[in-house]
């Protein structure tokens, strides 16, 4: 039975019998349509998935949000299994990209196998996306989000060449939207677009001021002050019913909107399910 709900399949957080990583996945079943949004990095998605009862074989869409190791990694997992999905992304989730922390470089674009997936993948079964598209009458993903705040950034040292010659601006990074008699639920990847960014241009798609609940990765481990500050007073003035926390919204950052944001913010885990 379908019941219209959202459900984390994968994390940083997680407790026993539910396993957590460094990545980030989510099941939504909504308006008809049952969407994997992201991979994780393992097939740890589909063992949490299978204790949660749920079968992700039967996704009608995989969302990658974008091109990251922690997001694409489990795709090759799940894509033989689930033969009807069609998969969306920007076209920019194949280049390849690295972290550069403390002199050290480090690949954290598609892994190859997910990459040579994607490339074999029957081309009626690849939905390539850069403007607002709608998935059904209800669901949304934005394709690029303009970045229009003076104060967010990708959130991390991130490159397109090993040398760090060359910023990675990530405008691969997609964010979904589902419409709902009570408002706007936005669900993000990494916001690399930052999540203000992304919850403005939702907004201005939808012609909605009301947001109902925020789900995602919001890459504020390395906020500063400045950001960190703006985010805490735009989410104020946006009002959503609740703000999720997961992936790499980072262990302060989290703590400090827990604290200037109370009831609103609640935390991500595997296993959390949200009914719509
Ligand atoms: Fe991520
Ligand atoms: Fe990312």
């Amino acid at each position: 039975m379908t019941t219209n709900s959202i459900t984390i399949l994968m994390d940083n957080r997680a407790e026993p019998p539910f396993q957590a990583e460094h990545g980030f996945s989510l099941w939504i079943e909504y308006d008809g349509c049952h969407i994997l949004f992201d991979t994780g990095q393992t097939n740890g998605f589909m063992e949490n998935a299978a204790r949660l009862g749920i079968d992700v074989t039967q996704a009608d869409y995989i969302i990658l949000s974008h091109g990251h190791y922690d997001h694409t990694g489990g795709l090759p997992h799940v894509l033989p299994l689930a033969k009807q999905a069609v998969v969306v992304c920007h076209p920019g989730v194949f280049v390849d990209r690295y972290s550069i922390r403390e002199g050290e470089t480090k690949y954290i674009g598609m892994p190859p196998e997910s990459r040579r997936m994607l490339r074999e993948l029957d081309e009626k079964r690849l939905r390539f996306v850069t403007m607002p598209t709608a998935l059904s009458a209800k669901i949304f993903l934005t394709g690029y989000v303009p970045r229009k705040t003076d104060y967010e950034d990708t959130g991390g040292p991130f490159y397109l060449t090993p040398d760090g010659a060359s910023p990675d601006p990530l405008d691969d990074d997609l964010t979904l939207w589902l419409s709902t008699d009570r408002g706007i639920i936005l669900l993000a990847g990494c916001s690399h677009a930052g999540i203000i960014n992304q919850c403005y241009f939702v907004r201005k798609q939808e012609k909605s001021e009301k947001f109902r609940i925020l789900v995602g990765g919001y890459h504020l481990m390395n906020a500063d002050e400045k950001r960190l500050n703006q985010t805490i007073n735009a989410l104020r003035e946006l009002a959503p019913e609740q703000v999720v926390a997961c992936h790499c919204t980072g262990e302060e950052a989290t703590t400090r909107l827990q604290h200037e944001l109370g009831a609103m913010m609640a935390l991500g885990a595997v296993g959390r399910r949200f009914l719509i």
